[in-house]
């Protein structure tokens, strides 16, 4: 499948919600916690995949600001998982040059969480390869809403005027300012939803659903979805003779 990939048409930023842990655990006979577990080695082989062909930027959907209405037991397990999964990843992370970033309401993690992930963010921030976003109690209703408040703000302040409230602007309010657009959204284990997922930058994207479940997904799914996306037509709101 890799073969097939036109290395000149790669998309710089691939967003990705990794669904289906919990099915995968059961299938297994396994523990919820076992499925997140398993989960880690995918995180692997996408960061690589992508790495390898050129990716600038992978969004993983983590954690939503919803998830936190799991079961306590769950929400630990995931917060420890994400904690020993940085810790022995980082030294791979430096080694790939992969810069990790994060995006949604770090400050409601527990607070090793958070230490771990300044750590890493810090240790990677010199990294000029694939740069690894993990989106961690995020909620993009929240991301937007927080946006317009700062917008109000700087409004009220006149730090701006009405004819200032551009997409630009909006956008540079977001979490995701600095980062480009993703061209392409992954959700695998079937479900054909956002859920609250960066749902202003996928404007543009195409979207790739497959039936796998997360903790099967190994880089030829990755180079799969890839080389689907570069057999779309992408025509924004224009005709194809126009391309
Ligand atoms: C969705 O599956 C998955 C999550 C809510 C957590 C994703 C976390 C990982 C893959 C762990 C590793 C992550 C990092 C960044 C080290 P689900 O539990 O909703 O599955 P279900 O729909 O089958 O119940």
């Amino acid at each position: 499948m890799k073969e097939k990939i036109d290395l000149n048409r790669i998309p710089k930023h691939v967003a990705i919600i990794m669904d289906g842990n919990g099915r995968w655990a059961k299938k297994h006979g396994k523990l919820r916690a076992l499925g997140h577990k398993a989960g880690v080695m995918p995180v692997r082989e996408v960061s690589e995949a992508g790495s390898e062909l050129g990716v600038k930027y992978i969004t993983l959907y983590a954690f939503s600001t919803e998830n936190w209405n799991r079961p306590k037991a769950e929400v630990d397990a995931l917060m420890a998982l994400l904690v020993s999964s940085i810790k022995k990843e980082i030294k791979d992370l430096k080694k790939n040059n992969i810069q990790l970033q994060t995006i949604g309401d770090l400050s409601s993690l527990p607070s090793i969480s958070q230490k771990t992930l300044r750590e890493a963010v810090a240790e990677t921030s010199e990294n000029t390869g694939l740069t690894l976003i993990l989106a961690l109690s995020y909620g993009s209703r929240t991301e937007i809403v927080n946006a317009a408040k700062k917008l109000a703000i700087k409004y009220k302040n006149n730090e701006l005027t009405e004819t200032d409230f551009t997409e630009e602007v909006f956008s540079n309010e977001l979490y995701t300012s600095d980062i480009p657009d993703p061209e392409l959204m992954i959700r695998t284990s079937g479900e054909l939803r956002i859920s609250n997922f960066l749902m202003w930058q996928l404007a543009y994207a195409e979207l790739y659903f497959t039936d796998k479940l997360w903790p099967d997904i190994r880089k030829n799914d990755f180079y799969e979805a890839i080389y689907d996306f570069q057999n779309r037509e992408r025509r924004f709101g224009k005709t194809s003779d126009q391309l």
